[in-house]
């Protein structure tokens, strides 16, 4: 009888012990991005958010374990909702400024990004120097909007000359429309619109070279370890390249 008991006191055991160590709910890492950036994030027929951002923050989870949940929102909330904490990362092909250090830590970077001008076919705007005077479309928040509504003296073109829009689609809308003269927007973005849209190009002078890279807050360090070790061990593997290739074709 005692028997019995202690084999089944051990059964009870074993089952419990099973119970407490089966795969739990995996943590959730919840992704803030703005899904209108081709080929970073944009969305597909089936409404999922796809992109090198989240194929990069799908490969960064999968490493920590963890679920990846991706938000769609304004471009210029996501260092807000990052440092409230309603996002624990923003991968929006964000590009690293001191003014947004001030508010969020930045990982290491894993792509780079340059603010190109998109104008009409028939565009008189052949450069950048001719942009005095015209209206440029842009991102609201973007570095393409804080570089073009500074002041002349800081080598912008001042508030003014500049309409912004809550995505770079509508910016180039806004373009096609006539409403404005240019786009100022990242280039990979900018390839894929003018791809996407006819009459548009690019001009070959480039305003800036940035990089971009995940924002995450002051407080959470140890996301901002965990998640640069899994982005080198990424880069080490070959799986950002990879990423990245399949989205952007060498030229
Ligand atoms: N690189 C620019 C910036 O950081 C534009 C990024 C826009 N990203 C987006 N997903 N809409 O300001």
């Amino acid at each position: 009888m005692k028997k019995v008991l202690a084999l089944t006191l051990a059964a009870v055991m074993v089952l419990a012990f099973a119970a407490c160590s089966a795969p739990a709910e995996k943590e959730v890492l919840t992704m803030g991005t703005n899904a209108a950036f081709p080929p970073y994030e944009m969305v597909d027929e089936n409404n999922n958010i796809i992109g090198i951002d989240a194929e990069i923050a799908a490969a960064v989870a999968e490493k920590l374990d963890m679920e990846l949940e991706i938000k769609d929102m304004a471009f210029d909330s996501l260092i807000t909702a990052v440092s409230s904490g309603a996002i624990d990362v923003a991968l929006a092909g964000m590009t690293v400024t001191e003014e947004r250090k001030e508010a969020v830590n930045f990982s290491d970077s894993y792509a780079t990004g340059i603010q190109v001008v998109i104008v009409t076919e028939d565009s008189a705007i052949a450069s950048i120097d001719d942009l005095e005077g015209k209206k440029i479309g842009v991102q609201s928040g973007t570095t393409g909007d804080i570089y073009c509504s500074d002041t002349p003296e800081n080598g912008g073109y001042g508030e003014d000359a500049v309409s912004r829009y809550d995505n770079g689609a509508l910016a180039v809308q806004a373009l096609l429309n006539g409403q404005v003269d240019c786009v100022v927007i990242d280039n990979e973005p900018a390839k894929a619109f003018v791809e996407a849209n006819e009459g548009l190009k690019i001009l070959d002078t480039e305003f800036a070279v940035e990089d971009y890279a995940a924002a995450i807050a002051k407080e959470n360090t140890e996301l901002l370890d965990k998640f640069n070790t899994a982005l080198s061990e990424l880069k080490a593997e070959g799986k950002i390249d990879e990423i990245v290739g399949k989205y952007i074709k060498a030229e």
